[in-house]
């Protein structure tokens, strides 16, 4: 990024995010351009959320007709895309009682499976989630709203949550009492670093949960949506959860979420309970139902198999003292590594015309969108080699 963009983003946001590196301009298919014309094969997809890819066709006709005719009606008037999204997310979970709230955002739909928890058991108020798990970041709109009738049914924002290690049943079984509303995970660690649970893991945890009556939360905020080669990625496991929650890839780049609960949970909110300006936006809602119409009119969840496949072995094959291993399924790959060299390789490779990110030091992470070919998996690999000896370097000169 030229100094005159980075002086004006310092001038004008908070200080939050640090100074990116990269100003991004344009986008076609899995490259996308900054603003002085150089060209990354985009491996991250903003996180797990540019599922087809940028300028898909598919999308751009979707929201400019959408956008043409109708670009928001509120919740006081229903629109035919989100009800139509509603009724596919229920088919895709495989769940015809489940029932869906439409929001913004994974923060906003995890917040939605908050209330529907404390709506569905008005006596519980403790919930249990997993060590290193990301779930969103507002901190309860809800405590600040000055509306008792909206605000005093569920309690407290401040939540009384009880920390386990992932992937430990039995820390899960001990951690998880009569009065425990809900149990959020992930199916597999996501900001962490892509870090899958140890196999039956989601199903014990149903059990437990089942034994208490608490709900199951799954967050497939940044694993839903064919990431791992099926819709859902908990659709792996012979589990299915009470309460599922949606963002990222949903709309391939459109700002959407959703929570879906099933059984009783599914009526647990009433009129009034909630609600959302934008939650289910005709634009975001059209341009989610053509992402769901283009995994499966192109058969993308067996392409992000093989592909996924081809990029995991691909980086296993090549032999290097910095990698240890790769973690994931499908398009959500972690790779491993055996010093704290993350950002190093991240920088290498954004220098050799890749963005990867760093989410933790000792892992690189791969959320690239679904339509990745074989040829742009080639064109990384090739690189790939070159990428570890230039972050070894530079990683050797900082220490
Ligand atoms: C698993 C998971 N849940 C929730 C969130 C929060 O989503 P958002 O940033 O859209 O609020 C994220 C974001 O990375 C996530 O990975």
């Amino acid at each position: 990024m030229n100094n005159v963009l980075r002086k004006r983003f310092a001038n004008a946001f908070m200080a939050n995010y640090a100074t990116p590196q990269v100003a991004l301009v344009r986008g076609a298919g899995c490259t996308v351009w900054d603003a002085d014309g150089t060209e990354y094969l985009d491996l991250l997809a903003g996180i797990a959320v540019s599922s087809l890819g940028h300028a898909h066709p598919a999308i751009v006709d979707a929201v400019s007709s959408q956008v043409a005719r109708l670009a928001h009606t509120s919740n006081l008037y229903a629109n035919e895309p989100a009800i139509a999204l509603a009724e596919r997310l229920i088919t895709l979970f495989g769940v015809p009682d489940a029932r869906v709230f439409l929001c913004n955002d994974g923060a906003t739909a995890n917040e939605a499976a908050i209330k529907v928890a404390l709506r569905h058991f008005p006596n519980r108020r403790h919930f249990v989630a997993a060590e290193r798990s990301f779930h969103g970041r507002t901190l309860g709109a809800l405590a600040l709203t000055g509306k008792p009738a909206i605000r005093e049914p569920f309690g407290s924002a401040a939540l009384a949550v009880s920390f386990v290690p992932y992937g430990d049943p039995e820390a899960l079984a001990t951690a998880v009492t009569a009065d425990t509303a809900a149990v959020f995970l992930e199916p597999t660690l996501g900001e962490s670093g892509v870090i899958p649970p140890p196999a039956g893991y989601l199903r014990r945890a149903k059990e437990v949960c089942d034994r208490s009556g608490a709900l199951l939360v799954l967050d497939e905020v940044q694993g839903g949506i064919g990431r791992t080669g099926r819709w859902f990625a908990h659709q792996h496991d012979d589990v299915v959860p009470d309460v599922m929650t949606l963002a990222k890839g949903l709309a391939g780049g459109l700002p959407i979420g959703a929570c879906l609960a099933t059984g009783a949970a599914a009526d647990a909110l009433g009129p009034g309970d909630h609600g959302s300006t934008f939650g289910g936006n005709p634009v975001s809602c059209a341009a989610a139902l053509a992402v769901l119409d283009t995994i499966e009119r192109d058969g993308l969840l067996a392409a992000v198999d093989d592909v996924g496949g081809l990029l995991a072995r691909g980086i296993t094959a090549v032999e290097h003292p910095l990698v240890a291993g790769v973690r994931g399924r499908g398009l959500w790959l972690g790779i491993a590594l055996t010093r704290d060299v993350s950002p190093a390789v991240e920088s290498a490779a954004r220098a050799a015309g890749f963005l990867v990110n760093a989410p933790v030091p000792d892992t690189i992470r791969l959320t690239p969108p679904l339509v990745l070919t074989a040829e742009e998996v080639g064109s990384f690999l090739r690189a790939w080699p070159h990428i570890l000896a230039a972050s070894d370097t530079s990683a050797g000169r900082s220490r």
